[in-house]
């Protein structure tokens, strides 16, 4: 197999990032350069001061300190990235399509091609082009099409290898992985090869065993189907959690008794406010619509199922609040207690926070919200996204602050939304001391303790309690 000395990625996203870094550190004799088309965003990966990367991830910035104008580069130079490359990876965003055929459920592969096109024009050498975006199967049959028909006689070999990390674990997950998977032309000699190169890469670190190789098609799907069970065990966990509420059983009781069962096992079963991120709604509707496309509506309705109930358990919980606080918020504080839609991350995408607050607003509360890595603009921008609220209505009714404290002064309510570890040990008493009474505090997260925080005063409602 080949030697490489220059690996390119485009899309300096969660995912393109922090797999660069890795592989940079890892891989010291190759130069990794990662392109994006975003000005502002390459600018703040070059930013000198490395905590102002765009990027939260615990172990990130460190390792961007150790390899950034080294062998790692960042840049919006995507044409001169492509040309000196021997592997490009594709890892920019595939979101929902939000227009035309399949609006609503789709992956839009709009970014995808254009890559694909640019590089097709690009390239005057060899190159093996790996799918890091989670596409639909069969994606990289229509990257085949584009990149063989464009007659400058370069050969590229297209290897599926999905990304598996999750976000606030990414480095982590990234050094020490369960699995890489790498998919390929298994029949042929050049794509045996290929596959062969990318698991050269890897082996610098990952253990040979942990490295598994199949057809593309299996790699394509596998990601789909691994976010789809993972979600789907969120939602079969939240669904059991309003079978308590109404039962006076509990949810971590019976998570705890069937997670050991070990054809169950533990992890993954902790019930919440609703899954967020931008991956599990997206790749569920995307598998949903392969489903109907392929004419399989049972196994469409069965996996719409998992997105049905995650959007049920964000609403009950918004509803819950209002009912709970005497059928109107109408005037009333509530406070956000985070944003992220987990913790140990920057990323606010699809996060239940965004939905409960539109909710929220829509009743005439006043919404303050604290979260420890997100920025304040974000927030708004969240909140204008969805559209059913005018940007001044919001700036006016929604209040982002510095500290939980701050956010509970004078609040009628609180509500937990994000698992942050700073708030299982705040000063709860203090913080009762100073919200209206009754004090309501709704814990989305399952983070706090009912008994001692009833013993304090407050009012609570824990999801699955
Ligand atoms: P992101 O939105 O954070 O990053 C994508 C980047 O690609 C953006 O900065 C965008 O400007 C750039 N981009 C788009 N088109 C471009 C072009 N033509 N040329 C250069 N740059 C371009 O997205 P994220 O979260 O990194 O996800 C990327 C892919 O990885 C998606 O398919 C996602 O499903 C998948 N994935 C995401 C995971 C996550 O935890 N975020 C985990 C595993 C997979």
């Amino acid at each position: 197999t080949k030697t490489i000395k220059n690996i390119c990625c485009i899309g300096a996203g969660y995912v393109g990032g922090p797999t660069m870094a890795v592989i940079a550190q890892k891989c010291p004799e190759i130069k990794v350069h990662v392109v994006d088309i975003n000005e502002s965003r390459v600018a703040a990966w070059n930013d000198p001061n490395v905590e102002h990367i765009p990027i939260y991830e615990p172990g990130l910035s460190e390792i961007v300190a150790e390899t950034r104008d080294r062998n790692l580069f960042f840049s919006t130079k995507v044409d001169e990235a492509i040309d000196q490359a021997d592997i490009i990876f594709i890892s920019v965003n595939t979101p929902t399509k939000t227009y035309g055929i399949g609006k609503g459920m789709a992956a839009d592969l709009k970014f995808i091609e254009l890559c694909a096109r640019q590089i097709a024009r690009v390239a005057k050498t060899d190159k093996i082009i790996v799918e890091k975006s989670t596409l639909p199967v069969r994606t990289a049959e229509a990257l085949k099409d584009i990149l063989h028909n464009t007659g400058n006689g370069v050969n590229f070999q297209i290897l599926s290898n999905p990304e598996f990390l999750a976000e606030g674990t990414a480095i982590d997950d990234l050094l020490d992985p369960d699995r890489i998977l790498i998919g390929g032309d298994t029949h042929t000699a050049e794509g045996q090869a290929a596959m062969q190169t990318l698991v050269d890469v890897y082996a610098h670190w990952v253990p040979k065993a942990q490295i598994l190789t199949t057809n593309v098609w299996s790699s394509e799907l596998s990601k789909l189907t691994a976010n789809a069970f993972l979600a789907q065990r969120i939602s079969s966990i939240n669904a059991m959690s309003e079978i308590c509420e109404k039962t006076g059983a509990n949810v971590d009781e019976v998570a705890r008794a069937i997670g050991m069962d070990s054809r169950i096992g533990s992890k993954f079963l902790k019930s919440s406010v609703g899954f967020g991120g931008s991956c599990f709604q997206k790749d569920i509707l995307n598998l949903v619509y392969i489903s109907k496309s392929l004419g399989l509506q049972e196994v469409a309705d069965y996996w719409e199922q998992v997105i049905i109930l995650n959007d049920h358990q964000k609403l009950r919980f918004a509803k819950n609040i209002v009912k709970t606080l005497y059928n109107t918020v109408s005037g009333k504080q509530i406070a956000m207690l985070g944003w992220a839609f987990k913790k140990d991350t920057n990323d606010t995408r699809e996060s239940a926070a965004i939905y409960v607050s539109d909710y929220l607003l829509s009743e005439q509360a006043d919404v303050i919200v604290y979260d420890p890595k997100v920025k304040t603009e974000q927030i708004y921008a969240d909140l204008e996204y969805l559209g059913h609220h005018d940007s001044e209505t919001i700036r006016q009714r929604v209040k982002v602050v510095k500290t939980a404290k701050e956010a509970c002064q004078n609040a009628h309510a609180i509500a937990v939304m994000t698992e942050w570890d700073e708030f299982k040990s705040l000063d709860w008493k203090s913080i009762y001391d100073d919200m209206y009474k009754p004090a309501f505090v709704f814990d989305g997260r399952r983070i706090l303790d009912q008994t001692s925080m009833e013993a304090l005063g407050f009012n609570v409602n824990i999801i699955g309690n």
